[in-house]
């Protein structure tokens, strides 16, 4: 059969300022969710939340961009916004940008990561597995240096060093500040790694958008690559990428994929969405209560059966004891850049400021600027 998996979210409110969506709109996310199982429109489905991001999570027949599928997503964002309103939560609807889109949600503020493969259970993908990593608080770019990592560095990937890998991926790069469309590049790694490295520094601006087997041709990795920035023309909140990550066999495994966030790595993001801070791995379901908004990365691990319903277990990754050492250390590092405030690389540069106010802020004094008289021309 063919299977899409899609992975579409928002925040559309939370509880206390932006740290979680209450109980209620999670509940009717999850019971909209068994519905649309009942009615036949996905396959299945599976919510959570990561800070005040909720994720829908399904499986269908439909492919990619689909009208009902998207349709049915912006609704449940549309059910939570009026349950956020309701009960006063902050940022009711924050992430629905427009006005009832008919077609695909992309560009219309909810993020989508879609990937649809042959799913046959035999030949080269006798099983099939799947990760789905949720951030909040961060940047569009935050997966850039982890799943390069994960899909170009033998470091990090020893798998890249067998036969079904060994000719690499190819990296679908997008430009995110171009809105008139989807603008990509195609660049292969390993041959052209470097030149993935040069755009993929820029969290801000060049995002990962999907990963493709060199060998294969098979997808193994879409992201929600977009800047919600660039799409609303101001700052409404931050972009809190997720991503779809298919593993195992013709791919890198879980433990090669996920290794790379041992490094909390630093990513634009927190607090007023200005500054920079570590990504800390953290279980699914988590509130964003940490010092400054500490940007955070949750992982659920789902196998799929022959008929595509894959939501019956779920495995939480960052879950385990062993990202406690990592948590410490990305909250150590968290201190540490805190306590520099407002200086230098604590935040980010003037044209990623998210809040447009700091901007006013600078332009207005710019415009008080004056050259002083004994040196005017
Ligand atoms: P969210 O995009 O998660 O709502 O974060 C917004 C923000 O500015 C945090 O300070
Ligand atoms: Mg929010
Ligand atoms: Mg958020």
């Amino acid at each position: 059969m063919r299977l899409t998996l899609s992975v579409i979210k928002a925040d559309v409110g939370s509880i206390g300022g932006h740290t979680k969506p209450s109980h209620r709109m999670l509940d009717v996310a999850r019971q909209a969710v068994a519905e649309a199982v009942g009615k036949g429109l996905l396959v299945d489905g599976y919510v959570a939340h990561t800070g005040d991001d909720i994720a829908l999570v399904m499986s269908h027949g439909r492919g990619k961009g689909h009208p009902e599928i998207h349709k049915f997503a912006w609704n449940v964002f549309t059910k939570g916004t009026q349950i956020a309103k309701q009960f006063g939560l902050y940022g009711a609807g924050q992430d629905l940008l427009a006005d009832a889109p008919s077609g695909n949600l992309r560009g219309a503020g909810p993020g989508v990561a879609e990937i649809e493969f042959d799913h046959e259970l035999a030949g080269r993908r006798p099983a099939e597995s799947f990760l789905v990593l949720m951030a909040d608080k961060c940047g569009p770019g935050a997966y850039n240096l982890p799943l390069f990592l994960a899909f170009a560095d033998p470091m990090y990937c020893a798998g890249l060093m067998l036969p079904p890998m060994i000719k690499g991926f190819r990296f679908r790069i997008i430009d995110m500040d171009n809105t008139t469309g989807d603008s990509t590049i195609d660049l292969d790694a390993p041959d052209h790694a470097y030149e993935i490295a040069a755009l993929l520094r820029d969290n801000e601006r060049f995002g990962i958008d999907g990963i493709f087997s060199r060998t294969y041709g098979e997808q193994a990795v879409a992201v929600s690559a977009q800047r919600l920035h660039a799409i609303a023309g101001k700052y409404t909140g931050k972009d809190d990428p997720v991503a779809i990550v298919r593993n195992q066999g013709i791919f890198p495994a879980p433990e090669e994929l996920l290794s790379p966030f041992a490094k909390a790595h630093y990513v634009g993001g927190d607090a007023r969405g200005s500054h920079v801070m570590p990504l800390m791995p953290v279980p699914l379901n988590t509130a964003v209560t940490g010092m400054y908004c500490l940007p955070i990365v949750s992982c659920a691990g789902f196998s799929i059966d022959r008929d595509g319903r894959f939501a019956d277990a779920e495995i939480d990754f960052f879950a385990n004891p062993a990202w406690d050492e990592v948590r410490r250390r990305a909250q150590e590092k968290a201190i540490e850049m805190r306590s520099q405030g407002w200086s230098g690389a604590a935040m980010l540069p003037y044209a990623e400021l998210e809040y447009s106010g700091f901007r006013d802020t600078v332009t207005g004094l710019v415009k008080q600027f004056k050259v002083q008289a004994d040196q005017a021309a």
